[in-house]
């Protein structure tokens, strides 16, 4: 066993909520690797600042969240492909020369655990995705890879929609429109990708996207049911999930990337949610 504790973090704003520090100190005691995990907030313009400190004062890596992933590409000194691709860094790793590697494992994430824990296949589904930030960034390419039947993005802003839509357009058929301009027809899988629950407002859905076929999927978390899952249960959607999966399944590829060991998820699972909310 290495005998050096090192430090990782989550950083983003708000991150209070982040379930991220009990998932990796879990991991780490799976794998007998001796790490720190801390939570850093930082006010919006303070990112890099930030980040810069926390490597300088011994930081390994660390994970980026809302609202950060954009800028936390510009950031660093090379990217994954992924990363790359989606111009979107959710995992930063300091290298042995000292630079900054920057890579996406949301999408890595949000498959693992439709795979695993809800059987699910995307291959010709169709999914419409709500939202257009850092977290959908990462997850339309490998989404596209598996070749889905249709892929909307609606966004508030249409048009942050159909810049992450024309991106992809070379991997698969993508299409983008507004929030309330969603084509109203059942969707067999729904991604709530927006950060409106975290900024304490609301969006306003039509009823029709959800069929009891339907598998609604919050990237939020929490103890609770969230309030994207609520208005899903009350569409009488088929399935109606949360994002801890993903949120673990991200986490364990992040540890990869820093530690080189695969931790147990499915062990994580059991003893981080031992009663799921969903
Ligand atoms: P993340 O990294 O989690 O994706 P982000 O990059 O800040 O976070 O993106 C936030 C997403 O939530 C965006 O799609 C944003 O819509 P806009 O592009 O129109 O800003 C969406 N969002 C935030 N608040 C919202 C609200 N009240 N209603 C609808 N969408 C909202």
């Amino acid at each position: 066993m290495n005998n050096v504790t090192d430090r990782y973090a989550v950083i983003g704003n708000p991150i209070a909520h982040s379930l991220s520090p009990e998932i990796h100190l879990l991991f780490a005691e799976q794998t007998n690797e001796r790490i720190t995990y801390e939570k850093l907030f930082a006010p919006p313009g303070d990112f890099a600042r930030i980040t810069t400190r926390f490597f300088a004062n011994e930081g390994r890596g660390l994970n980026v969240t809302v609202p950060f992933k954009r800028e936390a590409c510009g950031f660093v000194d090379q990217t994954t492909q992924f990363a790359e691709n989606s111009g979107a860094v959710n995992t930063i790793l300091l290298q042995e020369d000292g630079t900054y590697l920057g890579a996406n494992t949301d999408g890595i994430g949000l498959l693992r655990d439709l795979k695993k824990s809800l059987h699910l296949q995307v291959q010709d589904r169709s999914v419409l995705i709500l939202g257009a930030g850092g977290a959908t960034r990462g997850i339309v390419e490998p989404l596209l890879r598996e070749q889905p039947a249709e892929l909307l993005i609606a966004n508030r802003t249409p048009v942050r929609a159909e810049t992450i839509a024309a991106m992809f357009r070379h991997v698969g058929r993508v299409r983008s429109c507004a929030l309330d301009e969603i084509p109203v027809r059942p969707y067999d899988l729904i991604l709530h990708a927006t950060s409106a629950p975290l900024l304490n407002s609301r969006l306003t859905l039509p009823g029709g996207i959800v069929s009891p076929n339907t598998c609604c999927y919050d990237f939020m978390y929490g103890k609770d049911v969230t309030p994207f899952m609520r208005w899903a249960l009350a569409q009488n959607a088929g399935r109606v999930v949360d994002g801890f999966g993903m949120l673990l399944e991200q986490a364990a590829e992040s540890f990869f990337l820093w530690r080189g060991k695969r931790p147990d998820t499915d062990m994580a699972r059991r003893c981080l949610r031992p009663d799921p909310a969903a």
